[in-house]
């Protein structure tokens, strides 16, 4: 009969084309059964300072949920609450109630909590759907950005003004996602949003996020090259900008661009910009069913793409998309055909680390 360690490591080969050497962090996850590990580092031991993103519900009512929280984490962001939908549900209201929950947990904690996000093509109000014209659209925008900042100015340290810029599949270098802004603006809303929000909140990391950058394959090729010809652009004219965001929704069957992925981080680099991770799960629809198995493949993709971002430079941050399996966005677009739940994040339902939160320890913690 296999081994464990045999049947984990031919699937990692199968399903992920990736090896596992008995020396790396991945075949050792594979050899030492979750029982048999060491307990995590605290969080302050990181030198990657950790987070993840925040769900309203259980934050309010779940005591096991707060706890996790602050047991692994250095930084939060919220799933929502800072969104155009969440804040704006008319044009002369502001709704702040959920982002100051977010805020009054995160500082009573001793948490940093980023802002998402300022402009985004998703969780639009149907009342901007009616701004006309570019001198509203302008208007709305600043006015937004300047009341939002303004209220969380030196106690949100680091904002995605701007949340996926580029399509899914561009058309050419220079094509930006339509949204409302894009409509009214052009691309010059881009410029626009971080040179207001740098009026704001000087001190703020102002950052741009964006998904699918990682992937081997021409679409996501042409995504790395339109975010480069976006970004390039920006500095050229001396627009504010601090940071990339990685999201960082790994998708469990497909495979890491790994040059790709370094080359887009050291171009980052290069252009003097931080890179962070900022959204990271695992897809897992398509993955096998065995939870065990499922776990170490999720584990695995992780592990491929932290590599090939720290082959080229150390993030400045890393939070996962939630913390636990309980409670993800997920199941919203990629539900399993079987039936059984998604296990995409670093904690499962009951709160019990995984082997991506190990692989996170690994790449967090710097040398031991
Ligand atoms: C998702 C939230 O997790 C959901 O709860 C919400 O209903 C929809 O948005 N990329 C992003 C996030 O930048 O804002 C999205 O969050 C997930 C994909």
């Amino acid at each position: 009969m296999l081994s464990r360690r045999e049947t984990l490591s031919t699937a990692l080969k199968a399903v992920c084309g990736i090896s596992a050497s008995v020396a790396s962090p991945l075949g050792t996850l594979l050899a030492t059964p979750a029982a048999a590990q060491p307990p995590l580092r605290s969080p302050a031991e990181w030198t990657i300072p950790f987070g993840a993103a925040l769900r309203d519900g259980p934050l309010a009512d779940e005591p096991d949920y707060r706890a996790a929280i602050v047991k692994h984490c250095r930084q939060v962001v919220g799933e929502g609450g800072l969104k155009w939908f969440d804040l704006r549900p008319s044009r002369e209201r502001f709704v702040f109630d959920q982002a100051d929950k977010q805020l009054n947990f995160a500082t009573g904690n001793g948490l940093e909590l980023r802002g998402h996000t300022l402009v985004w093509y998703g969780a639009m109000p149907d009342w901007t759907k009616t701004i006309a014209s570019a001198a509203e659209a302008e208007r709305e925008l600043v006015g937004h950005i300047e009341t939002v900042m303004g209220r969380y100015r030196g106690r949100i340290k680091s904002w995605d003004v701007i949340n996926e810029p580029i399509p899914d599949d561009p058309a050419s270098r220079s094509d930006i996602r339509p949204s409302i802004w894009q409509q009214r603006l052009g691309e010059s809303h881009i410029a626009l949003a971080l040179r207001a929000a740098a009026r704001t909140d000087p001190a703020a990391k102002l950052i741009i996020n964006e998904y699918d950058i990682e992937f081997v394959g021409d679409r996501f090729r042409r995504k790395r090259d339109a975010m480069l010809r976006l970004v390039r652009d920006l500095k050229l004219r001396n627009v504010p900008l601090h940071g990339i965001g990685l999201q960082g929704h790994l998708r469990g069957d497909l495979a890491i661009d790994r040059e790709g992925l370094s080359a887009f981080v050291s171009e980052m680099r290069a252009l003097g910009l931080e890179v962070l991770v900022t959204e990271l799960d695992v897809v897992d629809d398509r993955l096998p069913a065995p939870p065990e198995l499922r776990d170490m493949l999720v584990a695995a993709r992780a592990y491929e793409f932290l590599q090939a971002i720290h082959a080229a430079a150390r993030p400045t941050a890393v939070l996962t998309w939630g913390i636990t399996d309980k409670y993800s966005w997920v199941p919203l677009w990629f539900k399993r055909g079987d039936g059984q739940p998604n296990r995409p994040l670093p904690l499962d339902e009951a709160y019990r680390p995984k082997p991506l939160m190990r692989v996170l320890e690994h790449f967090g913690q710097g040398p031991r």
